[in-house]
């Protein structure tokens, strides 16, 4: 069997789309590496949103192209957003590409590679279908015999998720789950409508059973995802197998978020599933979701997250502008004050919540103007980060056919150094406000840098919060990996070791553990930590020793 490399770019959609692939190809057999070198099946899980991630992605299929021209025997594989988005094209102008697979047809790579694999080894008289080696969405009708046999289900991948806790604790326990596919939005600037097809959800039983056999696997944190997570909406009893399971369902769309329908019994809404989920795996830690959507986020969502405290405080919901006019030509749906209006009522139903967002620079047509408008919402919210961009005209969207790319690339940078400046100053008073609060810290990893005073082994007798208790005498503390200092020193001279992890709101928090053993076993576990310092993006703290236990 041929060993694979798999490099993903993008958003967490893609992570997750990764993992399931490599975890779907790994039950058949394949082999994974971490070095490109060591591979000869290279895989791209691409990104499409902005001009950038493509090119970064080119870079990549070029340098595979220079292999195959030195005679290595290699399949490369373009999955993901920009297959869907640039089709055969693909394969015209970059002819090293042997296979090329959208996001919706993931489940047809095993067969997709099998098909490669045969014409790479034939002639070029003799070879078969090129279109046996591409599976897209947009291609459907046109899609080979050979692949139409093949027609898996794309839903079995999210289930059938060989999940794996050792990875899973490489990756801090943290797992995500789809519950909606695609988006129905259509912002004018964005290629996710294209690339990822209409919004479909899934039926809310298959993703309860799957944070269930998540936290059974020993994960800590799941994050729902979707493109506009609260628009998530499933009609019980319209989607149904011949063995009475529900099947993923396309979204009503926007007219289900007037009244009328939200309170159907019939129907599972996001808030509901929210609860379900908290309420139906109590094991469970932490849940959390992405990316949401301003418009439509009502107070059920927060009346369920304010009761129930394993919901993280954390929520997403991306603002692109502040200037009317301009989301507008965005098609975002929603003005400003609508925008405010909303968080506001977030941060009177949850007080402690941390807010994000995401930004976009130089739209077609943004003045001086709009663009202090954008300032203005940074001022009034208090985001604990932004994620600012420079509009990127994609082909396909509306906006880069109907609206000149007009803001010269000098203004849009001037401007995205401007909002990171002052996002860092919100940033810095976010972060200032939790110094000297408790937060518990879902710890990640084990930061390079081990700064602070040393503190002696006998400091180590330290139990970590939540039940795991690994209190070690000072002989044992020099166990760890790091257990022989490089200098021989005696262990008790042990360097004190960083580690790094994220509060329920989502803030980056840094705190000290005495030794590398302990540093490596609270990988994975949540930790409570009091706050000393801050930064702009990040707290900084003291781990707080849980009380004795009582006999
Ligand atoms: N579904 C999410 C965002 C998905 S794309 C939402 O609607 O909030 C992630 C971010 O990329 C967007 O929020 C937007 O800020 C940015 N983005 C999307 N298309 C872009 C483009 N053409 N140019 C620049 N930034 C873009
Ligand atoms: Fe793109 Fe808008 Fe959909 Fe977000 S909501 S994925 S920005 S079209
Ligand atoms: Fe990129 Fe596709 Fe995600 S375009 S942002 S990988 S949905």
């Amino acid at each position: 069997m041929r060993t694979v490399y798999l490099e993903t770019f993008g958003c967490q959609m893609n992570e997750l789309d990764s993992e399931l692939v490599r975890g779907h190809m790994e039950s058949l057999g394949y082999d994974f590496t971490e070095d490109p070198a060591a591979a000869s099946i290279l895989l791209y899980n691409t990104c499409s949103v902005r001009e950038q991630a493509e090119n970064k992605a080119f870079s990549r299929i070029g340098l595979a192209g220079v292999r195959k021209r030195e005679g290595e025997d290699l399949l490369v594989g373009v999955l993901g957003c920009m297959a869907e988005r640039d089709g055969v094209d693909m394969l015209r102008r970059h002819p090293q590409v042997d296979l090329l697979c959208g996001p919706g047809e993931l489940d047809k790579l095993p067969v997709l590679i099998d098909n490669a694999a045969r014409a790479a080894s034939l002639d070029g008289s003799a070879r078969p279908d090129p279109m046996d080696r591409v599976a897209l969405a947009g291609n459907t009708s046109r899609r080979s015999a050979a692949l139409s046999a093949a027609e898996g289900d794309l839903e079995s991948l999210d289930l059938a998720r060989a999940f794996d806790p050792e990875r899973a604790a490489g990756r801090s326990r943290s797992a995500y789950v789809r519950i909606t596919r695609g988006c129905n939005k259509f912002c004018t600037y964005c290629v996710v409508p294209h690339t990822r097809g209409a919004e479909v959800h899934r039926p809310p039983d298959g993703i309860i059973e799957e944070c269930r056999r998540l936290a059974a696997a020993g994960v800590q944190e799941v994050t729902l995802l979707g493109q506009t997570v609260n628009h998530y909406r499933y009609t019980h009893g319209v989607a149904v197998t011949i063995g009475g399971d529900e099947r993923p369902q396309v979204g009503p769309g926007l007219r289900a978020f007037r009244n009328e329908i939200l309170d159907d019994p019939g129907t599972t809404t996001f808030a509901q599933l929210l609860a379900r989920i908290h309420d139906e795996v109590p094991e469970l830690p932490r849940l959390r979701f992405l990316t949401s959507y301003p418009r439509d986020f009502g107070d059920d969502v927060l009346s369920v997250m304010a009761s129930r405290p394993r919901i993280c405080r954390y929520l997403h919901v991306p603002v692109q502008s502040g200037s009317n006019r301009i989301l507008k030509l965005m098609n975002r749906g929603y003005t400003v004050e609508e925008y405010l209006e909303f968080v506001d009522r977030v941060l009177e139903h949850l007080p402690d919540a941390c807010i994000a967002g995401d930004i976009i620079v130089g739209f077609p047509t943004e003045t001086d103007e709009d663009f202090d408008a954008t300032k203005a919402v940074l001022r009034r919210v208090p985001f604990k980060n932004n994620f600012i961009f420079k509009y990127s005209p994609r082909p396909g969207t509306v906006a880069i056919d109907r609206f000149e790319d007009d803001v010269t690339d000098e203004v849009k940078r001037a401007r995205n150094n401007e909002l990171l400046a002052l996002q860092a100053e919100i940033g810095t008073a976010v972060h200032a406000s939790w110094v000297g609060r408790e937060v518990d810290v879902l710890v990640e990893r084990i930061t390079k840098k081990s700064p602070t005073p040393r503190v002696s082994a006998v400091d180590a007798r330290v139990t970590l919060g939540r039940g795991l208790s690994i209190g070690l005498p000072a002989s044992a503390a020099g166990s760890g990996p790091d257990a022989d200092s490089p200098h021989g020193e005696h262990p008790d001279k042990e360097t004190p070791v960083q580690v790094s992890g994220r509060t329920s709101g989502d803030l980056i928090t840094v705190f000290d553990l005495p030794s590398q053993a302990l540093a490596s076993q609270s990988v994975g576990t949540i930790q409570r930590v009091r706050v000393e310092d801050s930064g702009p993006l990040l707290l900084r703290g003291t781990l707080v020793s849980p009380p004795p236990v009582q006999s």
